[in-house]
């Protein structure tokens, strides 16, 4: 038997003043997108904003149903946006926010599941990275890229040959 360690870098941050205006202006549209999500079923409503390597700013929200499965994350409303309207321009970075109760949330909201993988196909489709800025209102961290959050992701070397 063998014991595998997986190693994550995250950075973390406690003050905004830290990160380029690039990173906060990127936080600030996500934050406005929040507020705009149509979640009145889980009363949390994600923001996402995607800055594409053209300079294009992609927001996103959490778009629910009463039907709860046919709702979709805002991670996937922006990735999929950007991949119908720019397909040939890859992702530099994602930010991510999340509002309830009428304030943001303190902790940094992390991607689903479904959205790491979602993520990861943009990643392998243009082989790039994509770097997350999951922000809350005390503390903000950020990866340089999906597989940060997605160890041992299934990817498309195991369709082939
Ligand atoms: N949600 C997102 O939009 N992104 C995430 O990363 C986590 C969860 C949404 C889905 C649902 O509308 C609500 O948050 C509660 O799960």
């Amino acid at each position: 038997m063998k014991i595998k360690e997986i190693k994550t870098v995250i950075k973390e941050y406690n003050d905004e003043s830290e990160l380029s205006a690039e990173d906060n202006n990127l936080i600030n549209i996500a934050r406005e997108a929040s507020k705009k999500a149509y979640a009145p079923y889980s009363g949390f409503k994600v923001g996402a904003a995607l800055l594409l390597v053209n300079g294009e700013i992609i927001e996103g929200n959490n778009q629910e149903n009463v039907s709860y499965p046919a709702g979709l994350c805002a991670e996937r409303v922006a990735i999929f946006y950007a991949g119908a309207k720019y397909p040939d321009v890859p992702a530099k970075t994602l930010a991510i926010t999340a509002y309830k109760d009428q304030d943001f949330i303190d902790e940094p909201v992390t991607p689903c599941g479904s959205c790491r993988q979602t993520l990861f196909e943009h990643e392998s489709r243009f082989n790039s990275h994509i770097r997350l800025i999951l922000a809350g209102k005390k503390k903000i961290r950020i990866v340089d890229k999906i597989n940060d959050l997605l160890p041992l992701v299934f990817d498309k070397t195991y369709l082939e040959g």
